[in-house]
């Protein structure tokens, strides 16, 4: 039977599936609309979503906010998440830094991502950058060569990835970092796209 959000997130508090529990704070469970016909993965939470328990409050959170406007999407009719929920992290100075997941990690919290997409049952998924795709599309995936594409999916009718604004965060020229982020509006304007066709 399908287990509803409530009951997904209660069990996820305890999750021991891979080691990452150890040296996080909290499970970071999705949030947001739980009918949203529109669902969000990201990678995983950081340092700000680690303390917070909630996904994408951060800096990474709010450059997305901040795309989510420019595409014309409201994110308060969204549900967001992220394909592993404890914060994977390294110490440099006093900074917890951000550690890409392993592939084992990401398997070990796939039944919760399959949990929510069973319980919202999203017209629309949009998997921001490499992670989240592989989560969601397959191992094979290169958000560099098809992002922005819809792709076939068991998972929802509409499934496409994009950058992760992570990543955008990252990028030192400023021209660089604006034409990503115009790639990253202009693929998320997909989603009003997918809406319209229903
Ligand atoms: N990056 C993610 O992938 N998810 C978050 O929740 C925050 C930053």
């Amino acid at each position: 039977m399908t287990k509803t959000l409530k009951q997904l997130r209660e069990d996820a508090r305890g999750c021991q599936n891979c080691t990452l529990w150890a040296n996080a704070t909290q499970t970071v469970f999705g949030a947001g609309d739980p009918h949203a016909r529109v669902m969000l993965v990201g990678e995983q939470p950081g340092d700000e979503e680690d303390k917070k328990g909630l996904p994408f409050v951060g800096p990474a959170g709010r450059l997305l906010d901040k795309a989510l406007t420019e595409a014309g999407v409201d994110r308060e009719h969204l549900y967001v998440t992220n394909a592993v929920k404890h914060f994977k992290w390294q110490l440099r100075g006093k900074r917890r830094l951000h550690k890409t997941p392993a592939q084992r990690e990401i398997d070990a919290c796939h039944q919760w991502l399959e949990g929510e997409i069973a319980a919202v049952k999203p017209h629309v998924i949009v998997c921001l950058g490499s992670t989240a795709a592989k989560a969601v599309i397959g191992k094979d995936f290169k958000v560099s060569i098809s992002r922005g594409q819809f792709v076939e999916s068991p998972l929802a009718p509409y499934v496409f990835a994009t950058l992760h604004p992570s990543a955008l965060l990252r990028v030192q020229e400023d021209e660089d970092r604006e034409l990503a982020f115009k790639q990253l509006v202009n693929d998320l304007s997909l989603i009003k796209k997918a809406l319209a066709r229903d």
